[in-house]
């Protein structure tokens, strides 16, 4: 058996997700002599190097990459029989970590809040990212979780659909086709447009569409977020394409109307996924069947307040 101890296997795993001594020392909190004594005492143990240091970038080995896949799995075990012994003594306990896609923040933050006061000894961590960085993260393994709008293909996931996430054309309120009923897609043909950034779900969406459609807007601004989507229409910019939960809050009285052109809205659903080789911990577990369950009560734009959008 090689000599190393949890500390050592920890020290290194921070460094070697990191990129950076420094950084890992940050996180640990401790000083950075402390990492790299560990780091060197791990690394004369096994007897290989474990990094390789090119300019200012750090590099795992190939006994680097062996090393922290084997640490990943035995965090990811000790952090699940930690998560089953809190649950053997009656409480649930531990660390959720959920990566959701941009528009899920309008209504996962409402479920965990309800779903936190339920189980109080259950930290979340919760990353809002578009449909290129969960596919990554989903590679990398780092999350239990993921709210997606359209489950991956290339990668084994377990899905289950739980929501609508219908996709409207989004306008300001005085735009000469806020009140047409009806209104044929080539009506898009050189309209100015706002368009989401390279790597996002909707944009695919819009884009599939269009193809089908050979519809070719003018692309005058890409924004890497739903809300400054909103706010660049508000500016008179152009139109958009945003799921129907970015209306979240809108009342009456805001600035955005709901166009009703014809092949809309863009009908996709919410899907919560897994790796469909991981082991759920008992907390992911627990917020899975919240989520499934409580997601249908959730109130969204009524359907006055669409009407009112859309007229
Ligand atoms: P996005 O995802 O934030 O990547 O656009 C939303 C979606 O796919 O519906």
């Amino acid at each position: 058996m090689i000599p190393a101890t949890l500390h050592q296997l920890k020290v290194f795993e921070t460094v070697a997700r990191n990129g950076s001594f420094t950084r890992a020392a940050e996180e640990l909190l401790i000083t950075q002599p402390t990492v790299s004594s560990q780091v060197k005492q791990l690394t004369k143990s096994i007897g290989l190097p474990l990094f390789e240091q090119i300019g200012k970038s750090l590099y795992l080995t190939d006994a680097g990459r062996e090393l922290l896949a084997t640490c990943q799995d035995i965090f990811e075990k000790l952090n699940n029989f930690e998560i089953k012994i809190a649950d053997l003594k009656g409480t649930k306990q531990g660390q959720l970590n959920l990566a959701v896609i941009t528009t899920a923040k309008y209504f996962v933050p409402r479920l965990l809040g309800s779903f936190c006061q339920n189980y109080p000894g259950i930290d979340v961590a919760l990353k809002v990212t578009n449909h290129q960085e969960i596919q990554q993260r989903m590679l990398d393994n780092k999350d239990d979780l993921y709210v997606i709008s359209n489950p991956q293909t290339d990668i084994d996931l377990v899905t289950k659909s739980f929501l609508n996430n219908p996709l409207i054309v989004v306008a300001r309120k005085d735009h000469p086709l806020a009140n047409k009923k009806n209104i044929p897609l080539k009506e898009l043909n050189d309209q100015p447009f706002i368009m989401r950034e390279q790597g996002s779900g909707t944009r695919d969406a819009i884009y599939k569409l269009f193809a089908e459609n050979n519809i070719k807007v003018k692309v005058k601004l890409e924004l890497g977020s739903n809300e400054a989507i909103k706010q660049a229409i508000s500016g008179g910019l152009g139109i958009s394409i945003l799921s129907e939960h970015c209306l979240i809050s809108e009342g009456k009285s805001g600035e955005l109307a709901i166009l009703d052109f014809q092949q809309f809205p863009i009908k996709r659903r919410w899907f919560v996924a897994h790796l469909s080789g991981k082991k759920l911990s008992v907390i992911a577990e627990t917020f899975l069947d919240y989520l499934l369950q409580e997601s249908p009560k959730l109130t969204f734009p009524s359907s006055s307040i669409l009407a009112q959008l859309s007229r």
